[in-house]
C-alpha cells in the first residue's frame, strides 16, 4: 500500500468520479463524416454516485492512481523509491525536500538529488508565457494565457505546452512553473493575463490541454496556484474565506481536473491563505482534498520565499518542497532528531518528489542544453497562429476586413502602436530575440497601402489633416506592464478597469473627426469599453500577443486571416457591476458568483458577454438534439449535438458553447453554467454536426453539511447552446430521475 495518500477523511462512499471534459466532435452533415475538432481527449469515467452523498474518489484506489500518473513503470518505480528510503539518511532527504538557493544557479532553480543514489534533482523554471527571462537566454514568447483562453481551443493550446516543454528542457530544466490556472474572479487582478478566463469549465480544459502538451516532453508541468489566489496587492496575507461549496463547484473543479485529467506532476501552493490557514500548511486543501479525494500523486512545491510558513506542520498538512531554498525545511533534520516529526512522514513526503523524478524519466532522459531548440521557425510560427487565433473582435460595423485595393492609407497611431507589449514584468517575463509591433505587423501586411505613423499622445492640428486625409485610422491602445502584474516584483494589481484618462481622450478626438476609427486594444483582461465603443468603427482586443503578435493584428486587420477569438472573460459596462475587488483589507471573501454568473444572476448586461467574439462571416444554430432526456441519478455523461451552418460569405470557425441551467434547483445556482464547447471551421454554406459531451459529475453540488457531493438533483435541467453566454438561441431539455 502506497502511502502518499493521506488518510481520506470524509469518504462516505467510494465511487469513481465523472472526469469533467469538452469532448467535443464534429461530423460533417452533408457527408455524414466525422472528425474530432475539439476535444481534452478525456473521456468520462464510470461514476457510482447511488443515491448518496460521496466524496469525489477519483482513483479507485492507490493503485489506479499511481498507474494514471506513471504508467506501466508504477510498481517498479515504488520499489526503487522504497530502496532509496531505506538507503538514505535524514540529512539527505531533508536536502531533496527544498530548493538549493535564493537565485537560480545554471538558469533554473534546483532542488538537489543525490549523485551516489543516482537521484537527478529537479530544475525549475517558469512559465506561463514561456522560458522565463531569468534563465538569461533568449526564447519564444507566447501569448499570454488570457489570449491563449481566447482562442477556446485546447488543440493548440495543447502544442503550446509542447513548444514551452521543448524550450524548457533546452536550458536544462525539468519543472516548468505553468499554467497558472487561478480564475480570474475579478479583472483587476494583476495576474489576469497569465491564466485562461474566469469560468472554471473553460480554464480546465485549456489547463489540461496545456499540461498534455508539457508533459508529453518528459517535462512536469506545475497546477499553480492552489488555491483561490487572485489579488497582488496583499498576497503573501491575506485570507479569503470561501464558503464549501464555492471552493469544491467554483474554484477547485479545474485544478482537479489538472491532476486527474492531465495527471499534473506537481502543484504549486499559493501564498494567500484560505479560511484561516496559510495555503501551503493547509491540510484540507493539501492532504484532503488533493491526496485523499483528488489522489495526487506528484509532489506540492510551495510559492516562492514567503509561501512556507512552518517546517513540520507543512509536511504534515502536505508541503513536500520548500522554494527555492530551505528556510523552514533545512530545520526538519533537527526536527526529527527531536521527535518533533517522524522520519517516516518526510518519507511520504518525498516519495511524491521521487517519484515524479522517475515518471518523467529524469533519471534516463535528463534535459540537454540545447538552444537551437528555442525560438524555431515551429515555434515562431505556433506563437504567430496563436496570437492569430487569439484576437477578438468585439466590433464591425462593416470597416473590417480592410480592403487592400479599396485603400491609399491608413494612420496607426496611440501609446502602444509601436511598443512591444507583450506582458508584464513579474516571473512570467519572457526575453524573445525581437518583437513584432502591432505597428511592424500592419505595415508589414499592407501591401501597397501607405501606413503613416503619429506618434503624438494626441492629435496636433497636422495630425488631423493627415487622419481626416486618410481612409482609416488604426488606434493601438490598451494596459502595459506599468499598468498590471504580478505583485511587488512587478505593478501589481490594476486601479480599475478604464483606460487611461489621456488614451479615452485619444480615442474620442480620432473618431470624432470622422475617418473610420478601428481600436486595438492590447492588455492582460476585460478593459470597460462602454464610453467610447459606440464613436468607433471597430475593435478588436489583441491582448498581449507575444513577439509575433503584430503580425496577427495585421492579418486580421486586413483579412488574410479569420477572427475566431471569444472572450474568456465578461467585459462589465462598468467597474460597479461586479462583485468588490479589495485588495487592501488582509480579509476577504469569495462567493459563489463571480464573471458572467455573477451578472446574469443580477440580471445586468455585461458590455461585451463571456464567450463572445465577432467573425467575417456568420453561423447559424438549429436541431439541437440530447443523447437522453431522462438520465439516471447515476448517470455520467450526456451528449448534446447540434447543427451549425456557415450562412455567410467567408470561411470561419465558430466556437460553439453549452451552458446548463437548473430553473427548478431546490439549491441556489447561477442562472446558467458554461458545461462544454467545441469548434467547428466551416466553408460558406457548409454545415456540421457539433456534438458536446456535458460530465454530470459538473451539475452536483457540494454538500457542505455532510462533506461531500450530492448526487444528481431529481429535477429538469436546460442545455442552451449559442455563441456566447448572452446568446443561446437554442435549448433542450433532459430531466435526472430519482434514486435511479
Ligand atoms: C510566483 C510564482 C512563480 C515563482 C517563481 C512567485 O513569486 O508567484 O508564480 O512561479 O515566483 O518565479
Amino acid at each position: 500500500m502506497i502511502s502518499r495518500f493521506r488518510g481520506a477523511s470524509s469518504v462516505l462512499l467510494a465511487g469513481s468520479l465523472a472526469c469533467g471534459d469538452d469532448g467535443g466532435a464534429v461530423s460533417d452533415a452533408s457527408s455524414g463524416g466525422s472528425t474530432l475538432a475539439d476535444t481534452t481527449g478525456q473521456t468520462a469515467a464510470s461514476s457510482s454516485t447511488g443515491g448518496e452523498t460521496s466524496t469525489t474518489d477519483p482513483s479507485g484506489d492507490d493503485g489506479d492512481a499511481l498507474a494514471r500518473y506513471c504508467g506501466d513503470e508504477s510498481a517498479a518505480v515504488e520499489d526503487q523509491i522504497t530502496a532509496w528510503l531505506a538507503e538514505l539518511d535524514v540529512a539527505s532527504k531533508v536536502a531533496m525536500m527544498h530548493g538549493v538557493g535564493l537565485l537560480p544557479s545554471g538558469g533554473s532553480w534546483g532542488v538537489a538529488g543525490n549523485a551516489a543514489a543516482g537521484i537527478p534533482g529537479l530544475h525549475m523554471l517558469d512559465g506561463p508565457r514561456g522560458v522565463s527571462k531569468v534563465s538569461g537566454v533568449t526564447a519564444t514568447a507566447f501569448p499570454v494565457g488570457m489570449m491563449r483562453g481566447a482562442t477556446w481551443d485546447p488543440v493548440l493550446e495543447r502544442e503550446v505546452g509542447a513548444a514551452m516543454g521543448r524550450e524548457i528542457r533546452s536550458v536544462g530544466s525539468d519543472v516548468l512553473l505553468a499554467p497558472t490556472m487561478n480564475l480570474l474572479r475579478h479583472p483587476r487582478w494583476g495576474r489576469a493575463q497569465e491564466t485562461y478566463g474566469e469560468d472554471t469549465h473553460h480554464v480546465g480544459t485549456m489547463a489540461v490541454a496545456f499540461i498534455e502538451g508539457v508533459q508529453s516532453q518528459n517535462v512536469i508541468a506545475t497546477a499553480k496556484h492552489f488555491a483561490v489566489n487572485s489579488i497582488e496587492d496583499t498576497r503573501f496575507d491575506v485570507d479569503v474565506t470561501i464558503d464549501e461549496r464555492s471552493l469544491h463547484e467554483i474554484y477547485l473543479p479545474h485544478f482537479r481536473r489538472a491532476v486527474q485529467d492531465a495527471d499534473v506532476g506537481a502543484v504549486m501552493s499559493a501564498y494567500n491563505s484560505v479560511n484561516g490557514l496559510y495555503c501551503d500548511i493547509n491540510p484540507t486543501l493539501l492532504r484532503d482534498i488533493l491526496g485523499s479525494e483528488w489522489g495526487f500523486a506528484g509532489f506540492v512545491m510551495s510559492d516562492w520565499v514567503q509561501g512556507t510558513h512552518a517546517s513540520v506542520a507543512a509536511v504534515r498538512a502536505g508541503l513536500d518542497v520548500e522554494m527555492p531554498s530551505g528556510s523552514h525545511f533545512g530545520s526538519l533534520v533537527g526536527a526529527v532528531a527531536q521527535g518533533d516529526i517522524d522520519e517516516a512522514e518526510l518519507d511520504e513526503s518525498l516519495r511524491g518528489v521521487l517519484r515524479a523524478q522517475l515518471c518523467f524519466d529524469l533519471d534516463t532522459d535528463p534535459p540537454q542544453v540545447d538552444p537551437d531548440a528555442r525560438e524555431t521557425d515551429e515555434h515562431l510560427a505556433l506563437a504567430e497562429e496563436v496570437a492569430r487565433r487569439g484576437i477578438v473582435l468585439v466590433r464591425n460595423e462593416g470597416v473590417l476586413p480592410l480592403d487592400r485595393a479599396l485603400l491609399g492609407e491608413i494612420v496607426v497611431m496611440g501609446p502602444f502602436a509601436d511598443v512591444e507589449n507583450i506582458g508584464d514584468d513579474g516571473s512570467s517575463t519572457v526575453m524573445p530575440a525581437s518583437v513584432v509591433t502591432a505597428l511592424e505587423g500592419i505595415v508589414d501586411r499592407a501591401g501597397a497601402v501607405t501606413v503613416t505613423h503619429l506618434p503624438s499622445v494626441s492629435p496636433t492640428a497636422s495630425d488631423e489633416l493627415v487622419i481626416a486625409g486618410a481612409d482609416a485610422v488604426v488606434l493601438v491602445v490598451g494596459l502595459g506592464a506599468d499598468d498590471e502584474g504580478e505583485g511587488l516584483v512587478a505593478a501589481g494589481d490594476r486601479e480599475g478597469l478604464s483606460l487611461s484618462l489621456p488614451q479615452l481622450e485619444l480615442i474620442h478626438a480620432v473618431a470624432a473627426l470622422g475617418t473610420p476609427t478601428i481600436v486595438v486594444l492590447e492588455g492582460g483582461g476585460p478593459i470597460l469599453v462602454s464610453d467610447w465603443i459606440d464613436e468607433v468603427a471597430a475593435v478588436m482586443i489583441a491582448w498581449y500577443p507575444g513577439m509575433r503578435g503584430g503580425n496577427a493584428v495585421g492579418d486580421i486587420l486586413f483579412g488574410d486571416a479569420e477572427p475566431s477569438g471569444r472572450l474568456p472573460a465578461s467585459v462589465p459596462v462598468a467597474e460597479a457591476d461586479l462583485p468588490l475587488f479589495d485588495n487592501v483589507s488582509l480579509a476577504v471573501t469569495y462567493d459563489y458568483l463571480h464573471g458572467y454568473r455573477y451578472l446574469d444572476a443580477m440580471g445586468v448586461e455585461a458590455a461585451l458577454p463571456f464567450g463572445f467574439g465577432l467573425s467575417y462571416t456568420e453561423f447559424s444554430y438549429d436541431e439541437l438534439m440530447l443523447s437522453e432526456s431522462q438520465v439516471p441519478a447515476s448517470g455520467t455523461v450526456l451528449i448534446a449535438s447540434v447543427d451549425v451552418t456557415n450562412v455567410g460569405t467567408r470561411r470561419g470557425r465558430e466556437t460553439v458553447q453549452l451552458y446548463v441551467a437548473v430553473p427548478g434547483s431546490t439549491t441556489m445556482r447561477s442562472p446558467r453554467d458554461l458545461r462544454g464547447f467545441a469548434q467547428v471551421e466551416l466553408d460558406p454554406g457548409q454545415s456540421a454536426t457539433v456534438e458536446i459531451e456535458v460530465a454530470m459529475q459538473d451539475l452536483r453540488v457540494w454538500n457542505a453539511e455532510a462533506g461531500g457531493w450530492d448526487p444528481l438533483e431529481p429535477t429538469d435541467y436546460l442545455v442552451q447552446v449559442g455563441p456566447s453566454s448572452a446568446t443561446l438561441p437554442l435549448q433542450a431539455q433532459f430531466s435526472v430521475s430519482e434514486g435511479a
